[in-house]
């Protein structure tokens, strides 16, 4: 594997998830993979879980880890070419890509969609201008379009769970106050394409995912005959896609309860966090023994781990 964009660059998906489980268990048994090897970790937006957890699974295969905050820490980029540079964009990706391919093995690069241009969101431009000009292997940590670190990790979280042959999954959207990007729905989406699952999403009129990534998947806009014997509830809030950036509802009919959550098969309850409590989900949800949050969270160090390993190999 030469980068890591998509869950379409794994060979196998199969073989990715049993990595990551075996690294689970035996955390360090590859801790000389990464010897006198660094791994730069770039953060364009803000993260708590996909830094922490990546800096420790690079640990885990004995690399070293920087980590560079480029919100308030680095040179703002230029990303376009032939720009005359006399605004507050200080360096261009050209240099800035190839500098820290001098001091890194691997680069993981978070930078989240804008929602007000979809078309520069769909091209992937801070993704792939740092391939196009880097000359390390790069690693998605939650793009424009994508968040397959999570991805990953749910696909660990699902197959540790108690479940039918062929479980109801339903990712349901959920209320929230801002707009949010669509990454962790299109990977989630991309993951159960891969399962052996009767999947189904969830979502009011208007906030249909972007229809080439759900393709033949059945999206319902009533929430509660989506619910009816769900044996797994993922719930995540996106902005709209047809109407791009924009927060079509406000009310809370979406959020996610302890009643709601009695018309599934006393499902298990998953969010990739941070969530809103009492906004996109009820207390007695989230703190149920049901909720799978903390496990999800947990299973990052491992997917990224997985994905490193492979990387260095
Ligand atoms: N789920 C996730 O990516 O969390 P962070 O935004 O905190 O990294």
């Amino acid at each position: 594997m030469k980068q890591f964009l998509t869950l379409d660059d794994l060979p196998n998906f199969d073989d990715q998830v049993a990595l990551a489980q075996a690294i689970k268990a035996d955390p360090y048994q590859f801790e000389k993979v990464g010897k006198r090897k660094t791994l730069g970790l770039l953060f364009f937006n803000p993260s708590l879980r996909t830094r922490l957890s990546t800096q420790k699974a690079g640990r885990l295969l004995g690399m070293d880890v920087m980590v560079m905050n480029f919100s308030n820490e680095a040179w703002a980029i230029e990303y376009e070419d032939g720009t005359i540079m006399e605004g507050l964009r200080s360096e261009h990706v050209k240099e800035a890509a190839q500098v820290v391919s001098q001091y890194c093995d691997v680069v993981g690069i978070r930078a989240f969609a804008t929602l007000t241009d979809k078309e520069k969101d769909e091209s992937e431009q801070v993704l792939q201008r740092f391939i196009e000009h880097a000359t390390v292997p790069i690693v998605n940590m939650e793009s424009a379009t994508a968040h397959p670190l999570q991805a990953l990790a749910d696909a660990i979280t699902l197959q540790e769970l108690t479940l039918p042959k062929k479980p109801k999954v339903v990712l349901t959207w959920a209320p929230h106050p801002k707009a949010l990007p669509h990454a962790v729905g299109n990977s989630f989406t991309r993951m159960m394409q891969q399962m052996d699952a009767d999947f189904v999403i969830a979502n009011p009129e208007g906030y249909d995912l972007d229809p080439r990534i759900t393709k033949d998947i059945p999206v319902i806009h009533n929430q509660d005959e989506a619910l009816q014997g769900a044996d797994v509830v993922y719930a995540k809030n996106w902005c709209s896609y047809e109407q791009y950036g924009q927060i079509l509802r406000t009310d809370n009919a979406w959020m996610l309860t302890p009643e709601k959550m009695a018309k599934t098969n006393n499902a298990y309850f998953m969010h990739c966090l941070p969530i809103r409590r009492n906004v996109v989900v009820a207390d007695g949800v989230l703190d149920h023994p049901n909720s799978k949050v903390i496990e999800q969270a947990n299973n990052r160090t491992f997917s990224a781990a997985a994905v490193l390993k492979s990387l260095l190999s």
